[in-house]
């Protein structure tokens, strides 16, 4: 059979394919992306969409940036991968780059979010026997509930989502979950001194959006410091402009001893993750202990510090501080004239509305259905909540235009 190219398939062929293909690990909403530009995307019949869930904050800076896509074709040309049996021209720069740019030591790369997640597990558990002192094989981690960081089995393990762990034990050992936004439960599981670590998103974000009170964050570093227990933020979703600043911790001038990135990092062309440390924790690390075949490439490096440096050029973090006001403000108004939301939060361009169950059985999802009719995509999340994340180059007018779709969708759902 000789490959089908995406200009010859039609919605309906594509869908069939998948369906019929590839495994059945996720329930797409029935629309299918051929093309896409900024804060739009486009169906195989031309049909174009608000995209507003930004491959869950993957493209903050809009689809196809051309910045983004210069830097990947020169570099696509130039070199793209060596593996790390040998030194390349771009990791170098690129690890003084992103260290200075968010004021760590040095930085581990890595590809996709969970084997971020994963390393930075890796080297809390090190970081405990070497310095600490742990006794061997007795470090654990401390987890919230509701969290997503991923599922590879080592992640899952640490999730209380039926979803994620159902059919997948036995589980990893060394994990304690707790709950979320909750300092008093913290200060109970840090008096362990076998913790070597507290893993915690800012904000919750496959969970629904779930703000933490204001002050837990730095609550919790303090509990960490008090402990000497490394505080693990995943910024994955939350980091790199996506809440209205450059990562959600800045909201509350926290510094995670471990930082993970990921999705954005690359602004959705290729998969690239990163995890930042201090030199004491980062050099517990020898050659062989951890590493990936695809992490640091030429390609990925040369893509991330462009990626990273439209963030700062286009003031992004601004412009989603900005335009998520007037979401919000929009969403509010929209809940004053209908039942069918009951809750409205986020912050910077990570928001969700709580939609109320109906009476005829309808959900969140078929919102999103209706929503999508009328031109505007987004993704329920825990049957009743749907997040609204665009990518952050949307303006003022387009936003409006968001806003009124939504409102009709609504109004008439
Ligand atoms: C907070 C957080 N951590 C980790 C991940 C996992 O990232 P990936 O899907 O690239 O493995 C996600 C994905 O949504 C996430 O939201």
């Amino acid at each position: 059979m000789t490959p089908i190219t995406q200009t010859a398939i039609s919605s309906a062929e594509a869908m069939a394919l998948e369906d019929r293909y590839g495994a059945h690990n996720y329930h797409p909403l029935p629309v299918v992306l051929a093309r896409g530009e900024g804060v739009h995307v486009w169906d195989p019949e031309g049909q174009r969409y608000f995209d507003f869930l930004s491959a869950y904050s993957a493209v903050n800076q809009g689809h196809s940036h051309p910045r983004l896509i210069k830097a990947l074709t020169e570099q696509a040309q130039t070199l793209t991968l060596t593996s790390r049996a040998f030194y390349n021209n771009q990791l170098g720069p690129y690890e003084a780059y992103i260290t200075q740019y968010f004021g760590y030591d040095r930085v581990l790369p890595m590809n996709t979010g969970v084997e971020a997640v994963e390393t930075a597990l890796k080297l809390a558990r090190k970081w405990a026997y070497k310095v600490k002192q742990v006794p061997e094989n007795q470090a654990r981690i401390v987890f919230v509930e509701n969290n997503f960081h991923g599922r590879t089995l080592s992640v899952i393990s640490g999730s209380t989502d039926p979803d994620s762990r159902r059919g997948f034990g036995p589980y990893m050992p060394g994990y304690e979950i707790i709950p979320y936004n909750d300092l008093a439960a913290l200060a109970k599981a840090l008096q362990d001194p076998c913790v070597a670590g507290f893993l915690v998103e800012p904000i919750q974000g496959e969970a629904g959006v779930v703000v933490p009170d204001q002050g837990y964050l730095a609550g919790a570093a303090q509990l960490c410091r008090q402990h000497n227990v490394l505080l693990i933020g995943d910024e994955v979703q939350t980091g790199l402009a996506r809440t209205g600043q450059m990562l959600a911790c800045d909201h509350e001038a926290v510094r995670p001893d471990i930082l993970i990135l990921g999705k954005a990092l690359s602004g959705g062309m290729l998969p690239v993750s990163a995890v930042l440390a201090r030199d004491e924790i980062m050099l517990t690390i020898q050659p062989g202990e951890h590493g990936s075949t695809y992490g640091g490439n030429p390609l990925a490096c040369r893509v991330a510090m462009e990626a990273l440096q439209i963030l700062k050029d286009e003031d992004l973090a601004a412009n989603a501080a900005a335009m998520g006001e007037i979401f919000r403000e929009g969403m509010r108004k929209i809940q004053a004239e209908t039942e069918l939301i009951t809750t409205v939060r986020g912050k910077g361009l990570l928001n969700a509305a709580v939609i109320k169950p109906l009476a005829d059985g309808r959900t969140a999802w078929d919102v999103c259905l209706a929503l999508k009719d009328n031109g505007l995509l987004c993704k329920p999340t825990h049957g009743d909540i749907i997040r609204f994340a665009p990518p952050l180059v949307i303006n003022a007018a387009q936003m409006q235009e968001a806003l009124d779709i939504i409102h009709d969708t609504l109004i008439h759902f």
